[in-house]
């Protein structure tokens, strides 16, 4: 993912880049006052540049993280995460202190087992923990760039299963997470699977991306799990080599808008004993596409 516009074309935002090839922080704005039409538009092509997009100091009631989420486009409300009280579009995304487990450390893109995976997911945070606690986000344009010309055609004609089965079903239900006050819900709606291009051309940019992960891809179509295997742990670690990523580290008000079609993510579980509380809102996204050469 390049920084495709240099920081100082922005007429209306300050723009920060986070990562070498991923993330970028926006300066300058209050989310709450709300973006000019032209602030907006910056902002979104900053996203689509650089794949995920932070801001720091944002003070915003549910009501107006809803607002502002509305003109990103039509709210997914997650059918798995447990709403927060009064805002149903909101999803919790909540550790407590007694708890092990935390959502979203595995690295994984937000929805990919739909057949209409979500555009972005954003991201406030509303409690952290003392230190750590941080998110890292991996560009899956410069994940697919790096690969070799060879496996760039063999994965090109390619297309993988995703499913939230293993994930949200009704056998996952842990004691641990039932302990933690049953952070999931809705197990029994964990039926439905989704076959994507394993590139795709990326909706907004045009550009080639991976788009496997190690949560919710179960293998390749046509293929069996175990000769699926070898090939996807492949792209899985090679996805998130570290010149591929960035860290983003959380204080109560940023915020991050990712592109769920351009990156992956991985909330660190590195705080025992703490809590840590996110509010989070996703955007409806469209079919995905094969990238094709031609
Ligand atoms: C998620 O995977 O949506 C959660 C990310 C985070 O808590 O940082």
């Amino acid at each position: 993912m390049t920084d495709a516009r240099a920081v100082g074309d922005y007429r209306t935002i300050e723009v920060v880049p986070v990562g070498k090839a991923v993330g970028a922080e926006i300066r300058g704005v209050d989310l709450a006052a709300g973006l000019t039409d032209e602030q907006f538009a910056e902002t979104r092509q900053v996203f689509s540049d650089r794949g995920v997009i932070f801001f720091r100091d944002q003070e915003l009631s549910p009501d107006q993280h809803i607002e502002f989420a509305r003109r990103w486009g039509e709210i997914n409300v997650n059918r798995f995460f447990q709403p927060v009280e009064s805002h149903p579009v909101i999803a919790e995304v909540l550790k407590e202190p007694d708890q092990e487990f935390n959502i979203g450390e595995a690295w994984h893109t937000d929805h990919s087992y739909d057949q209409i995976p979500a555009m972005c997911s954003i991201l406030l945070a509303r409690e952290v923990p003392s230190t750590a606690g941080d998110t890292l986000y991996s560009s899956q344009y410069a994940a697919y760039d790096a690969l070799s010309d060879g496996m760039k055609a063999t994965l090109l004609g390619l297309r993988a299963e995703h499913s939230s089965r293993h994930v949200f079903g009704a056998q996952t239900q842990t004691p641990d997470v039932s302990e933690g006050g049953g952070r999931f819900r809705n197990s029994a709606a964990a039926t439905q699977d989704a076959v994507h291009p394993v590139v795709i051309r990326h909706p907004l940019s045009g550009r080639p991306a991976l788009y496997v992960n190690g949560d919710f891809t179960v293998r390749f179509e046509g293929w069996t799990s175990e000769e699926s295997k070898p090939l996807l742990d492949y792209l899985y670690a090679h996805a998130i080599r570290d010149e591929f990523t960035c860290r983003f580290e959380w204080e109560v008000g940023s915020m991050a808008i990712w592109d769920n079609r351009a990156t992956q993510h991985s909330a660190q579980n590195d705080y025992p004993g703490e809590r840590r509380m996110m509010h989070r809102i996703t955007i409806e996204g469209e079919e995905l596409e094969p990238f094709t050469t031609a």
